[in-house]
């Protein structure tokens, strides 16, 4: 990219990062204290949230409502005033929106009738996904218009290869046996499968831009399942694509990539994706997301244990020093290691960010 193209788009970003304080790191400042979300923020732990859940009936009837989605996105705003929101939807909009039936079974989870091969993937559509995801971008424009100014929003999708667990193994799991067997057993219908994904994240992620998302991020929960061969081939070359497409469309946008569990391969990821901060799990040491990670010259994102939201008190007190004294004079967001649980009290969630914006390092 010429030189002068990217000065326009760094000088773009900080004008935006002067009324966003989320935006800042990504800006290239570094901030006490960081800003602070928390993955799931939008869920089950908040009762506002059941309460409008169950106005909608079933979950994803709840994502494709517009004024209901925007509604649970904005709840954990008014509560605890977040630096970021995140559109309230989930990763298997893109299966359901391309033609694959997917359902949430109450208390089990979510259930695809599985893809076994060519034959399947050529019922899906990306020209027939448009219309569910425009409902998903209007959501994203109602959201932003409700949004204090200084919010930012983050707009997301599944990684392919995570996304593709789902669709070839039908359900969640804890090994990825079946889609892993796939890709080693039907490499090439697997490769198609995976850029068919990509091709429609970037139309996705795309009209959530245009609808008004501030940033964007990959979920990549089951990335720590693989091979570093097959990790370079299903997770970190379709990420690659797909933030490079996004970049050519929307440079100023920062992509935030959540390779879950990859532990020490996050630094080859953060490296090689393109992405413009990096999402690190509860097991991610502070050592190497304060070191190497940090060095790599990205955002780096994290990692409170979700458990220490349902104890509370002097262990998630004294751990959250702990990041933020690891942290300091980086540029930092601070997030959990993965999604709050239900059974988290809202009260911890209000005593944890109060804990953080009177965090003093000296
Ligand atoms: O972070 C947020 O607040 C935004 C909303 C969001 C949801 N899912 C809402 C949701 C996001 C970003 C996701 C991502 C998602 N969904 C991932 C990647 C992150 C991760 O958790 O690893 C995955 C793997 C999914 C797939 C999924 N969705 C599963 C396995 C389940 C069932 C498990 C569960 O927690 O119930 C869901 C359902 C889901 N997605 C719920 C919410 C709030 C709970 C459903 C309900 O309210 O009835």
């Amino acid at each position: 990219m010429k030189v002068q193209k990217m000065i326009e788009h760094a000088a773009q970003l900080a004008a935006k990062a002067r009324d966003m304080r989320f935006l800042k790191p990504f800006a290239g400042e570094t901030c006490a204290p960081p800003p602070v979300w928390l993955m799931r923020q939008a869920g089950r732990y908040l009762p506002e949230y059941r309460e409008t859940r169950a106005k909608a009936g079933s979950f994803l009837n709840l994502c494709y409502t517009p004024a209901l989605a925007c509604e649970v996105t904005l709840q954990p705003i008014r509560r605890f005033g977040f630096d970021a929101s995140i559109l309230f939807s989930d990763i298997l909009v893109v299966p359901d929106a391309l033609g694959q039936s997917v359902r949430f079974v109450e208390g089990e989870g979510p259930r695809l009738d599985p893809l076994t091969g060519d034959a399947d993937l050529a019922k899906l559509s990306i020209a027939g996904a448009r219309s569910k995801f425009e409902t998903v971008a209007e959501s994203v424009s109602r959201i932003r218009a409700g949004l204090p100014k200084e919010t930012a929003l983050i707009g997301f999708c599944g990684a392919p290869w995570t996304v593709a667990t789902y669709m070839i193994g039908g359900q969640g799991s804890s090994d990825q046996a079946d889609t892993r067997l796939m890709a080693y057993r039907k490499p090439a219908f697997f490769a198609r499968l995976i850029d068919l994904l990509v091709d429609a994240s970037v139309g996705y992620l795309d009209l959530q831009i245009k609808a008004g998302a501030d940033v964007v991020m990959i979920f990549d929960s089951w990335a720590g399942s693989l091979p570093d061969d097959e990790f370079a081939r299903w997770v970190t070359a379709p990420t690659k694509k797909l933030v490079a497409a996004l970049k050519a469309k929307h440079p100023h946008v920062p992509v935030i990539g959540f390779p879950r569990s990859a532990g020490i391969a996050s630094i080859g990821y953060a490296k090689a994706t393109g992405v413009q901060g990096i999402g690190c799990d509860t097991a991610m040491p502070l050592s190497l997301m304060a070191g190497d990670l940090a060095r790599t010259g990205i955002v780096v994102q994290g990692n409170l244990d979700p458990l220490l939201m349902i104890a509370g008190g002097d262990a998630m007190i004294r751990r959250t020093h702990e990041i933020l004294d690891a942290m300091q004079n980086r540029r930092f967001v601070f997030n959990l290691g993965h999604g709050i649980t239900p059974e988290a009290p809202p009260s911890h969630v209000a005593e944890l960010v109060k804990v953080i914006r009177s965090y003093d390092a000296t």
